[in-house]
């Protein structure tokens, strides 16, 4: 008999049990009642035209019976349901004018339509009767659509040689070939774009209208066609805009930058490299300016100064970036100063230090010489540095008696150190100072010793 896995419950005392609850409530749910259940997986079935459908229908009940009789009935919205087909035990009843479309194998009371047409779309009734003791009967509806699958779908952009960030505006279409109940969406990055100041859709969405375009829609756009039995995407079109130049900036390969000022090194080669965001790329030129005129120096994105040919300390560029497409252009000024090298530069950057870290660093420094000379003092005889003065001619600590010290201060850069050397009377002394200022120290001494002057350079 025709009785599926749906009929197991009622087959025990539950089911009895259930029967009862349904007619206490006197539920009049067509497919639930009275012994007999009619059930379908889905009551919308979305069919596929010139394919072959397939409505599928469980029942089950739990009385005993002698005659199983399923009807299938089919209505359009706003006309009589028609007979399709019917069967009793196994033998089919068919409708003669249907009979080559639906079929039906009892007691399955599944219906097959072989093939769907669009004609075949509405609604599917589906009722079972049980002759036993009494009549049992259930119905259930299955509502069916037919659809074309969607075709893929392609993705044109009006204008299609590009737009002007803020002048243009952009048409992006999307046509489909063929399907039916299309819902069109479109997708920017893999993801849905709604509507926004700048971008609005047709009615059907097939259309997506951006104005003006800015940098900001640049992407990946794609559109998503759907129906009931299909879903595809287009190929992904980026769109051409021109925008920028946008960030200008100037970066060079060596030297210091703070702010628009490098500081370079005399001697040295410098690469500045010019570059800002723009579509398509910028054309760059190079200014150089001075104290009235301006004239360019050379096109393209880099520009080498060799410093060493330069006269000048300070030199005055500009890049300027030009979109020759939006029509617009950047431009920003930097400054090269060179530097000397060496000690010079070393001065350079004293004199950059801030006065309070000036005298930091020289009491600093100061402090740590005077430890330093007064541990050496303590731990190293002077007969050493005395015999070994004696080895020397005389005339070079006259020499360094003559000292003056006074001509050019970047000579006298250093630590001093003064080392007596005994004089006639024999008598050895010494004396230590930190810096080249002999301050405290009396003629008198002075008269009578021989001082050896020490020179250290700190190393940089
Ligand atoms: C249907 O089958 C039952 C039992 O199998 C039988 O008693 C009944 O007569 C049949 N009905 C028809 C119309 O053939
Ligand atoms: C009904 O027949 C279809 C095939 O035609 C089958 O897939 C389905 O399982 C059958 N249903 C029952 C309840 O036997
Ligand atoms: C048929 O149903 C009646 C009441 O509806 C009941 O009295 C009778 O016992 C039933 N007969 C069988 C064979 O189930
Ligand atoms: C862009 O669209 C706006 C309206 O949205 C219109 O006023 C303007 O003329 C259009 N610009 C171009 C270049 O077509
Ligand atoms: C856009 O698509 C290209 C390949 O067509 C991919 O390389 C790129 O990462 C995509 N960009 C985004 C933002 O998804
Ligand atoms: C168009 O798309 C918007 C969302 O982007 C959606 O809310 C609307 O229902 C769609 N209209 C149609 C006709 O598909
Ligand atoms: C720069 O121009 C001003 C007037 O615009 C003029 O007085 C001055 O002499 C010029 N300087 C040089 C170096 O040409
Ligand atoms: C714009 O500049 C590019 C180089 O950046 C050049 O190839 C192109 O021909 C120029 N177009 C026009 C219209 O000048
Ligand atoms: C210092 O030298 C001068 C001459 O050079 C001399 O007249 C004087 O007496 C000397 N003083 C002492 C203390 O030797």
């Amino acid at each position: 008999m025709g009785q599926d896995a749906l009929m197991e419950p009622f087959s025990s005392t539950t089911g009895v049990l259930q029967c009862k609850i349904c007619l206490l409530l006197l539920a009049g749910h067509s497919g639930s009642c009275l012994g007999l259940k009619v059930s379908v997986p889905s009551h919308t079935v979305h069919g596929i035209r010139g394919q072959a459908l397939y409505l599928p229908v469980h029942y089950g009940f739990h009385t005993p019976a002698s005659d199983i009789q399923i009807i299938w009935l089919f209505q359009r919205p706003q006309t009589i349901p028609k007979y399709l087909l019917g069967s009793v035990n196994k033998s089919v009843v068919p409708d003669l004018e249907y009979q080559h479309k639906f079929t039906m194998m009892p007691p399955n009371a599944s219906l097959l339509i072989n093939p769907l047409e669009f004609t075949d779309e509405g609604n599917y009734i589906v009722k079972v009767n049980i002759q036993g003791n009494g009549t049992l009967s259930a119905s259930q509806n299955i509502q069916v659509t037919v659809d074309d699958p969607v075709t893929k779908p392609v993705v044109q952009s009006q204008p299609t040689s590009g737009a002007v960030e803020y002048v243009e505006n952009m048409t992006l279409t999307c046509l489909v070939e063929r399907g039916t109940r299309l819902l069109y969406q479109w997708l920017k990055d893999g993801r849905p774009l709604h509507t926004t100041a700048t971008n609005s859709f047709s009615p059907q969405n097939n259309t997506l209208h951006i104005s003006p375009v800015t940098k900001e829609d640049i992407g990946n756009y794609s559109c998503l066609v759907k129906n009931p039995v299909s879903e595809v995407e287009s190929d992904i079109i980026i769109p051409t805009i021109y925008y920028g130049p946008y960030g200008l900036r100037v970066n060079s390969d060596k030297g210091l930058k703070v702010g628009e000022v490098f500081t370079v090194d005399s001697g040295e080669a410098v690469l500045f490299d010019c570059s800002a965001d723009s579509y398509p790329p910028n054309t760059y030129s190079w200014i150089r300016r001075t104290d009235n005129s301006t004239y360019v120096i050379k096109y393209g994105p880099h520009l080498e100064v060799a410093s060493e040919k330069v006269a000048q300390k300070t030199i005055d560029y500009m890049c300027c970036a030009y979109n020759n497409v939006t029509g617009r252009q950047d431009e920003t000024h930097f400054t090269v100063i060179i530097t000397s090298t060496g000690l010079e530069k070393l001065l350079q950057k004293g004199k950059s230090l801030s006065p309070l870290a000036s005298i930091t660093g020289i009491s600093l420094f100061l402090i740590i010489s005077m430890s330093f000379l007064f541990l050496w003092k303590k731990y190293q005889p002077y007969k050493v540095i005395t015999q070994k003065l004696r080895g020397r001619p005389e005339e070079e600590y006259r020499k360094a008696q003559t000292f003056s010290g006074h001509e050019d201060a970047l000579d006298d850069f250093g630590i001093y150190e003064f080392v007596a050397f005994p004089d006639a009377s024999g008598v050895p002394r010494m004396s230590s100072r930190s810096t080249p200022v002999s301050n405290g120290l009396s003629g008198q001494e002075l008269n009578s010793t021989i001082y050896e002057v020490i020179q250290h350079i700190p190393a940089q």
